[in-house]
């Protein structure tokens, strides 16, 4: 009898996804591994993260067709090429108290005879994966969010490409905005972290960084652009994080609309501190959303590489019986940590390590 691994992905997209997927089922299916196991594996695709696990209907075949796709060497060759996820995502939460739906999802995977799942996400994918385990089921983790705010582990995927994104798009802004001299006000995702932020921010040179970690003061940004009058160059760049605050105000949401796992759509700040800055200064600024761009395109190099030893390093853990946990990168090290250690809590930003305070942007001093 073969194990059957079920690789599932969920919460937003971004590159590296693919890479983990075929990662997973290369190593689970690898000819010359296989020889050295005592078990041998089967794999198969859930498509659309834990919806398609709660909607398909085992016993038909055409809504098996429809929501699992059997994997192999030959299917996942040239996966790790592109962004994205081929199994397709959602948000669905299997157990939202207003909808749950987890007796349905705990009696197919008993019926589709899932012995193992690794589910590849951030913190509300990884959350069910943890449900599941203290359900008996045998889990698996690997961590993805462009967000960087998963805990327990340096790195997660999609976010090197993210960054690279943001960098590129801000070195195209920079023609423009130096051939107007005008001020760009480009907001980031990131949600409470400000990871994208600031690393987007350093990496393109920004005069000034948002994050939420630290909420600011628009009258200081607006000192800091002044600062900038009579200079030869006479443009700015502003990279604000969509989850900063204003001192003593809340984070600028697009809409009251809550998500499965509670969370709501943020938005909207870029274009506020823009319209204070041409009010206050007499510069003229816009706003660039960068929005989904952030996680569309190829993966980066380096998100070729982790999904790379993420999916090799859970197909190990399978192995050896290391189940409720998640694959994670550590010290320069992959290693794993428990599903348990990592639920319901944010990566933030140390604001006292990693960021200055006077001058709105990343550390000046490192050692
Ligand atoms: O968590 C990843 C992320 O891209 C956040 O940075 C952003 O706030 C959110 O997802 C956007 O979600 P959606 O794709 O549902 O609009």
């Amino acid at each position: 009898m073969k194990t059957k691994i079920a690789v599932l992905t969920g919460g937003g997209d971004c590159p590296g996804l693919n890479g983990a997927i075929k990662w997973v089922t290369k190593t689970a299916l690898d000819p010359r591994l296989a020889k050295e196991r005592s078990i041998q594996f089967e794999v198969i695709g859930i498509r659309e993260g834990w919806k398609g696990l709660v909607d398909v209907d085992p016993d038909d075949p055409k809504s098996r067709k429809r929501h699992i796709m059997p994997l192999n060497e030959e299917v996942v060759r040239a996966w790790d090429r592109y962004g994205g996820t081929n199994l397709g995502t959602s948000r669905t939460n299997p157990f939202n108290p207003q909808n749950d739906r987890s007796n349905k999802l705990l009696e197919n995977i008993e019926k589709l005879k899932i012995d193992v799942i690794v589910a590849i996400g951030g913190e509300d994918t990884l959350g069910v994966a943890y449900k599941l385990h203290k359900l008996g089921i045998k889990t698996i983790g690997i961590p993805k969010t462009i967000d960087l705010d998963l805990v327990g582990t340096d790195y997660s995927l999609g976010f090197d490409s993210a960054v690279n994104v943001i960098t590129e798009e801000i070195d195209r802004l920079r023609t423009t905005a130096g051939s107007h001299n005008r001020i760009f006000v480009v907001e980031t995702m990131g949600r409470h972290a400000g990871w994208l932020a600031l690393n987007g921010g350093e990496c393109s040179g920004a005069y000034i960084i948002l994050i939420p970690e630290y909420p600011f003061d628009v009258e200081h940004v607006c000192e800091l652009l002044l600062e900038r009058t009579g200079r030869e160059v006479q443009y700015s760049i502003v990279v604000v994080s969509e989850g900063a605050k204003l001192c003593g105000k809340e984070e600028i949401y697009k809409d009251d609309k809550l998500d499965d796992f509670g969370h709501r759509s943020l938005g909207g700040i870029a274009q506020y501190v823009a319209d204070v800055i041409t009010k206050r200064t007499g510069f003229e600024a816009r706003y660039v959303i960068l929005s989904h761009l952030q996680r569309g395109g190829v993966p980066s190099s380096r998100d070729r590489l982790m999904a790379r030893w993420f999916g090799i390093a859970a197909v190990d853990m399978i192995l050896s019986d290391d189940f409720g946990r998640m694959v994670s990168y550590l010290h320069g090290e992959i290693a794993s940590v428990p599903l348990k250690e990592i639920i319901d809590k944010l990566k933030l930003v140390d604001v006292n390590k990693y960021y200055d305070t006077e001058r709105y942007n990343g550390r000046r001093s490192i050692l």
